[in-house]
């Protein structure tokens, strides 16, 4: 009979099945329950030997039914794990994050820096007629300065004689566009593409500058100055920035001074400061009374500076990248190594 049921609970393959084993055992109609109740009517000496027994069996068989259950429970337990095994506590697979591109970074960067010298932020087209280009800026069709600038046309139609639209090759445009809409005294920068046809280690046909202008009743190229020096230690983050205003010339500024600053380069880096290199990073001079005319303010009242700067030069600078076309690869390898990208 012990063999009988130890089998049987060893068996029982759920805990219904266990439960069935038990009943049959141990239940009131169970066949041990049963045993015991026909103890009654044994006489004292067998009953006493038989009871032990009896009880001795009931006790083994009842410990083997809750060592199985408890078995039982494990294993649904261990199936249900398998099925059900959504972890909540696992960690989010992480996503690769974008960054901000370096030259988009420096725009921001030198926008604040000339917000605190109270320049707002003017904006031109990139597609732009000629005018606004090359004429307002005393470049009349004939003038040279027209062949340097290594200009892309747009197409007109057949038959279309207007003088075809440009991709802006520079942001000065935005001077006479800022001019005729808020007139003097003004101080806008106007950061933004240009296009040249140009390539080489620092050129790529599209790039970026920031113009300056102030004008007022009395700036001069001393203001200028301060205000180029004080731009470039806020944005190199150095007490001391050595700049070369070198005599220049544009169509729409007089004086001229092209502006170079000294750099060097080590291990393939570029380095600010302490070398016997130069890099021009802007064009700039005092307003040429014909340009303020041509936007519509009285030369006789007004005078001011303005300037063209480099932003991905200055960027080179500042992060010491050497070649100027990698920039615009978007490869995220390069990226990686300079720090702009994840
Ligand atoms: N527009 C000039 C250039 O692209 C730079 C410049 C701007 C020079 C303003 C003088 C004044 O080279």
């Amino acid at each position: 009979l012990r063999n009988k049921f130890i089998a049987a609970i060893a068996g029982a393959s759920d805990e219904a099945a266990l439960e069935e084993v038990r009943l049959s055992a141990l239940g009131k109609k169970g066949e041990i329950s049963a045993l015991m109740g026909g103890l009654g009517k044994m006489e004292p000496e067998a009953r006493k030997a038989a009871g032990a027994s009896l009880n001795v069996l009931r006790d083994e068989i009842d410990a083997a039914l809750r060592g199985r259950k408890a078995g039982l429970a494990d294993a649904a337990l261990d199936a249900r794990l398998k099925s059900e095994w959504l972890d909540v506590t696992l960690p989010g697979r992480p996503r690769p994050a974008g960054t901000i591109h370096p030259v988009s970074q420096v725009m921001d960067e030198l926008t604040a820096i000339f917000a605190d010298m109270g320049f707002s932020v003017a904006e031109g087209p990139q597609i732009e007629s000629d005018w606004f280009n090359f004429d307002a800026l005393n470049i009349p069709p004939e003038h040279p300065a027209r062949q340097e600038h290594d200009t892309f046309f747009m197409h007109r139609a057949e038959g279309d004689d207007r003088p075809p639209h440009v991709l802006r090759t520079h942001t000065s445009p935005v001077q006479i566009r800022a001019l005729q809409a808020q007139g003097a005294p003004i101080r806008v920068i106007a950061p933004g593409r240009v296009y040249r046809m140009d390539m080489d280690q620092t050129h790529t046909p599209m790039f970026h500058q920031v113009e300056g202008l102030a004008i007022d009743r009395n700036v001069t190229m001393a203001n200028l100055k301060w205000c180029l020096e004080e731009f470039c230690r806020a944005f190199f983050e150095v007490d001391e920035v050595e700049l070369r205003f070198r005599a220049s010339h544009f169509p729409f500024t007089e004086p001229s001074a092209e502006v170079d600053i000294r750099y060097s380069v080590q291990n393939g880096q570029i380095k600010l400061g302490q070398g016997d290199k130069w890099m021009e990073i802007l064009g700039s001079g005092m307003v040429h009374p014909k340009v303020l005319a041509a936007a519509g303010v009285n030369p006789d009242e007004w005078q001011g500076f303005a300037f063209g700067m480099g932003i991905d030069r200055i960027a080179m600078l500042k992060y010491g990248i050497p070649d100027l076309r990698a920039f615009f690869e978007a490869d995220l390898r390069w990226l990686r190594h300079y720090g702009f990208a994840a």
